[in-house]
């Protein structure tokens, strides 16, 4: 037995902090929740080669649930009743973060997850660390009234976040006066020829912009059937918050060249910190591994949770919901902290386009944190007001 410690403080030393970590790598949208899942895995290797936490190990439990909310749901229920961990990693669907929830609930758990979603939610045993619609929804939105016009065609998956995420930015294109010319559902796993009635459209009322909430691999298909059509990105664009380095990375560069995404990172982000990030993830899964936004949410949601487990000594979800209000990590996007209000991230909106490399250039980057406001109560087009002063400062030692 080890001098000055008890049998089980020993024993308790040895053993490892069990997490849950369900990201898809089948299925419609394996290709950006593999990239989640390979953030998750490389920030844990990065704390447990730095000693772990307290001494101890983080070692994930990791399922393929394969892009399918039932099966999320039921490895949700099997991570919290057989491998019985209390922190769970995932999710990148709104209909499969809306299918585990209730299981992470009734178990007492808490859900870290790392996408972007539509708003309207809040969970008291969830962190949401990806953007909220005041986080890149209307910063989208301005650019593009500013800079192409304010008649939309919406075009989206057909499930919950692109119904929800089309309503929010359909209340900003009226707020600016603006019209819906139409709204386009397709099936989750849409090939080039479920894009025939927007091509048509398209011709039929010139849109000024195509908004798409398209996720996953269909997002290659849109992407092609409009350059097929001969339209011009550089005039009218597709604007999405759900075509990121990942979707981007199946198809062609002359496809993907003048459309345009908001999210608070970019792997083309040129701070020292988002270049350490994007270098070790790329060291670890391949020089031409994409990095997207997701992956950046999904990377530094583990380090607020392992600081938080650290400060409270246990991974207790009330403990660590505690403590994650009182911590603020310096992520890749720039500082990062939850809202205790909301369990929501502050983070740092952008706008980019991509160039004749596929590669997302930083057009409009105002160098603000925002903060989350997922019931959009204070913001309107005018006013997506930072968190002040302090972050102000902060944004200038940490330039954009
Ligand atoms: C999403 O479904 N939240 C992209």
């Amino acid at each position: 037995m080890e001098s000055g410690r008890t049998m089980d403080e020993a024993t308790q030393a040895r053993q490892a902090w069990r997490v849950g970590v369900l990201f898809s790598q089948r299925g419609v949208t394996a290709g950006v929740e593999r990239t989640q899942l390979q953030a998750t895995l490389l920030a844990i290797e990065q704390i447990n080669a730095a000693g772990g936490l307290l001494d101890r190990p983080i070692e994930p439990v990791v399922y393929d649930p394969e892009s399918n909310p039932k099966k999320f749901r039921a490895l949700a229920e099997h991570l919290l009743t057989v491998d019985r961990v209390r922190l769970v990693f995932g999710c990148y669907m709104s209909s499969s973060r809306k299918a585990v929830l209730p299981v992470i609930e009734s178990y007492r758990g808490l859900l870290f997850y790392p996408t972007l979603y539509e708003g309207f939610e809040y969970s008291r045993h969830c962190i949401y660390t990806g953007a909220a619609p005041n986080q890149n929804s209307l910063q989208l939105a301005r650019f593009l009234f500013e800079h192409f016009g304010n008649r939309f065609l919406l075009v989206g998956s057909n499930y919950v976040y692109p119904y929800e995420s089309n309503r929010v930015m359909a209340d900003l294109v009226r707020q600016n006066h603006g019209k819906i010319v139409n709204e386009i559902y397709v099936p989750l796993n849409a090939g080039v020829a479920d894009f025939g009635r927007v091509i048509a459209e398209i011709h039929k009322s010139a849109p000024d912009v195509i908004f798409s909430t398209v996720v996953g691999h269909s997002t290659a298909s849109l992407y092609e059937a409009y350059r097929a059509a001969g339209f011009d990105p550089a005039r009218r664009p597709i604007a999405s918050l759900t075509t990121s380095e990942a979707e981007v990375a199946e198809m062609s560069a002359e496809v993907a060249e003048g459309h345009i995404t908001a999210a608070p990172f970019f792997e083309t982000l040129g701070t020292a910190t988002a270049r350490r990030f994007v270098a070790a993830y790329k060291a670890r899964y391949g020089a031409d591994a994409p990095v997207p936004a997701a992956a950046e949410a999904a990377y530094f949601q583990v380090y607020l949770a392992a600081a938080a487990i650290t400060r409270a000594g246990n991974a207790e979800p009330d403990r660590v919901l505690a403590e994650l209000g009182e911590i603020e990590f310096a992520a890749p996007q720039g500082r990062v902290r939850i809202d205790r209000e909301n369990n929501h991230a502050y983070l740092w909106p952008r706008v980019a386009r991509l160039d004749a490399e596929g590669r997302f250039q930083i057009v409009w980057n105002p160098g603000v944190r925002v903060r989350p406001d997922p019931y959009s109560m204070l913001q309107s087009l005018d006013d997506w007001s930072s968190d002040g002063i302090a972050t102000l400062a902060a944004a200038r030692t940490d330039p954009v």
